[in-house]
């Protein structure tokens, strides 16, 4: 792909609505590329402005899948946008997540909200490579159910044991997801957390989410005895260029569209104002 400044055709193939404010863009850029799970693209809407987004899927068939929230400006002016449309895209950008750290492991996954979207790549490229890791568990947590994404699908993973999912809500007056045969509670991803048990020797943690949900949680995996360099965020602060060039994304002087957005724990306690 084109990971300067000037953006690559790419045609949208395929929009799946999941619910009021998100939908799966399926995105054919004009030549091959290829997008670990955690790296970033920058989408540019033509008239209308750019922004950055990760994949949801591993990269198949030269399509790059993104589930995408209509958030302000630009992502809405993408929501009006039909199958056929053509954007650009520049990338790709950042590091991604070290799926080779996961070898050998028990992965243990924590998403909040819409930081299933990495997520989901990550796990689906680790339930490519059944031989090379032990057991997956998904802890996922939003603010209501129908705020749950990918929810039939997770539900599937689970019900077949491929992987070990707990769900929670913040908020419910009635919880109805026994259709799904998937427990959820109501409460904080934390709790699930403190329910799940793992042996940190074996697990290699990856977090994605609102920066109040991996603040709580990260250093809470370290006193639970996982490594540091063991423990994985990816940080989604406000990113324009994606190549060190226009400073917006630096935190405790580092930038993030270039070193991250994935960075191990040990390498965040370094860097001031980064959790
Ligand atoms: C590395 C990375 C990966 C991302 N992956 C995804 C993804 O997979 N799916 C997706 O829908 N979005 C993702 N985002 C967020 C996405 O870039 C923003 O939602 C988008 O820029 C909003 O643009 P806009 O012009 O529509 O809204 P704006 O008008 O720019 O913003 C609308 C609202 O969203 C807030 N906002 C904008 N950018 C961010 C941000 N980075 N973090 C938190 N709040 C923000 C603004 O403060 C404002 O309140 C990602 C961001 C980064 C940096
Ligand atoms: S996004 Fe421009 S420097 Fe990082």
């Amino acid at each position: 792909m084109n990971a300067g400044f000037l953006p690559m055709p790419a045609r949208i193939v395929a929009i799946e609505p999941l619910d009021r404010d998100h939908r799966l863009f399926s995105l054919r850029p004009a030549q091959p590329f290829d997008l670990r799970p955690g790296q970033f693209v920058e989408i540019t809407i033509p008239g209308v402005g750019a922004f950055p987004v990760s994949a949801c899927a591993p990269v198949a068939a030269g399509l790059l899948t993104s589930c995408i929230r209509r958030a302000g400006r630009v992502t809405e002016a993408l929501f009006q946008l039909e199958s056929g449309a053509l954007l650009g895209v520049r990338g790709p950008f950042g590091n991604g997540f070290p799926v080779e750290t996961f070898y050998g492991s028990d992965p243990l996954l924590i998403a909040g909200g819409l930081g299933i979207a990495p997520l989901r790549a990550l796990l689906h490229a680790l339930l490519a490579i059944p031989e090379r890791v032990g057991r997956i568990t998904l802890l996922y947590g939003t603010r209501e159910p129908g705020a749950l994404l990918f929810r039939e699908e997770l539900a599937g993973l689970a019900a077949t044991g491929r992987i070990d999912l707990r769900l929670s809500v913040d908020f419910a007056e009635e919880l109805s997801l026994e259709e799904w045969g998937v427990a959820c509670e109501v409460g904080l991803v934390n709790d699930l957390l403190r329910a799940v048990t793992f042996d940190p020797a074996r697990t290699v943690a990856a977090l994605c989410g609102p920066p109040g949900l991996y603040r709580c949680l990260i250093e809470e995996l370290a006193r639970a005895g996982i490594p540091p360099q063991r423990i994985f965020a990816t940080l989604e602060r406000r990113m324009r260029c994606g190549i060190g060039e226009c400073c917006h994304c630096v935190t405790g002087g580092v930038f993030l569209c270039r070193e991250g957005p994935v960075f191990s724990l040990d390498r965040l306690r370094s860097m001031e104002g980064a959790i």
